[in-house]
């Protein structure tokens, strides 16, 4: 794995730190107070590239790499977390699966306008299908040059901004998980009815509603890859998925970091500076070398990827890793601020709140270590 940056990259991971202090950085105290997504942002981070970062330029993508991608996720989710959820799902879920698995036409008609203006969203679970996917209660029936689509999807991120949804619905039960397809709907199909907005404890900026179908007609030709592809695309996805969350993970410890050290600097007590405390040292220096080894875990999983390389182990140990640690290292942020970090002005409680979601989204922290150990023993 090389280490070096290129100067493409530097110059992402700047484009994206300065976005995400002055785009996000104000207002996003208000926004997760108040639930609000970040509408206005997310449609400049289209502007800037942020949300089809790797697709190729000919579906109006940016053709990056990963490492560009998870350096610009860290960047951006250090500030906001629910802008960087929405990228990743975007990017990683909607874009990358639509690329590599979608027809000519779904590309020519979805792909071209998710890269540039998003919004994408990825509905797999539900009310009793989250951890255990292959229990998909959701139908998608044949009914010759469509599916009829029922059901219901649970805790879905863009679901009410998204306006492009991959949806995972059983076609043959008898067929278990080889009877699972991937179905393009779109929003305003007749039939389809966005739920209940979540009240959420962290990333309260995302919006995450449950979605209802109802004898949705949904054309085969929005079908993605052949019958019985979808449960085989979902994970295929989510893989990759993982290594943005990864680094979303990544970027909420980090800025977590950051602003201890800041303030570490700034404060005094007993006489001298916090950051003169041994006590303070000490953890900021367990924080450090937590966040490099997640560092390194994310990168070698993206640059696993770049390579084409079987990257399913690196981004299930990544995404175990770093968001164990954005506990870790947040909760020792709110510590190290004492009572000004457990107000929301500081910032450090939000990202605190923030991180949880890390080890529950895109396969719990349970579930990253069954990929693990499957690899590893199979
Ligand atoms: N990559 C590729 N294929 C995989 C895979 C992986 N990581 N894991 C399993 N598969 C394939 C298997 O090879 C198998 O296919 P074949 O029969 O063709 O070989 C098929 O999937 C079924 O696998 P298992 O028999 O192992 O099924 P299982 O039920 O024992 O376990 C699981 C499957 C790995 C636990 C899976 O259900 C899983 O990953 N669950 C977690 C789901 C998840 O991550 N949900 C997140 C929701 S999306 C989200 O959060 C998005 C958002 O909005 C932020």
């Amino acid at each position: 794995m090389n280490f070096q940056l290129t100067e493409e990259h530097f110059a992402v991971q700047q484009a994206a730190r300065d976005f995400a202090q002055t785009e996000l950085l104000p207002g996003v105290i208000e926004r997760d107070a108040h639930q609000k997504f970040p509408t206005e942002q997310v449609r400049k981070m289209g502007e800037l590239g942020f949300l089809g970062m790797m697709v190729d330029p000919k579906y109006n993508g940016g053709g990056m790499d990963s490492i560009s991608y998870v350096l610009a996720m860290e960047e951006i989710s250090k500030v906001d977390a629910s802008a960087s959820v929405c990228m990743s799902v975007n990017n990683s879920l909607v874009c990358w699966g639509l690329e590599k698995y979608g027809s000519e036409e779904q590309k020519e008609k979805y792909l071209k306008k998710l890269a540039v203006e998003g919004i994408g969203a990825f509905c797999l679970s539900e009310p009793e299908a989250g951890s255990d996917a292959t229990s998909q209660r959701t139908t998608a029936e044949d009914k010759g040059d469509y599916y009829l689509l029922n059901g219901t999807k649970n805790w879905i991120t863009n679901g009410s901004t998204a306006s492009v949804y991959i949806v995972i619905a059983q076609t043959d039960a008898s067929k278990k998980h080889k009877g699972i397809n991937a179905l393009i709907v779109e929003k305003g199909m007749p039939g389809f009815v966005v739920g209940k907005k979540e009240d959420k404890m962290g990333i309260r900026g995302s919006d995450t509603h449950s979605l209802m179908f109802t004898d949705v007609k949904v054309p085969k030709a929005n079908r993605i890859g052949d019958d019985g592809f979808g449960f085989s695309f979902a994970m295929t996805t989510l893989n990759g998925g993982r290594i943005g969350i990864a680094s979303q993970a990544l970027g909420i410890a980090a800025g977590a970091y950051e602003l201890a050290v800041k303030y570490s600097k700034e404060r005094k007590a007993f006489g001298k500076m916090l950051a003169e405390h041994q006590a303070i040292q000490f953890k900021l220096a367990d924080m450090a070398t937590k966040i490099d080894a997640a560092r390194l875990l994310v990168h070698q999983a993206a640059w696993l990827k770049d390579q084409k390389k079987d990257f399913v182990k690196a981004a299930a140990m990544a995404k175990l890793f770093a968001s164990q640690i954005a506990q870790d290292v947040t909760t020792e942020a709110v510590q190290i601020h004492g009572g000004y970090g457990y107000v929301k002005e500081y910032h450090v409680e939000r990202l605190m709140r923030d991180a949880k979601i890390t080890q529950i989204y895109e396969g719990t922290t349970e579930i990253q270590k069954m990929v693990i150990s499957r690899e590893l023993l199979r």
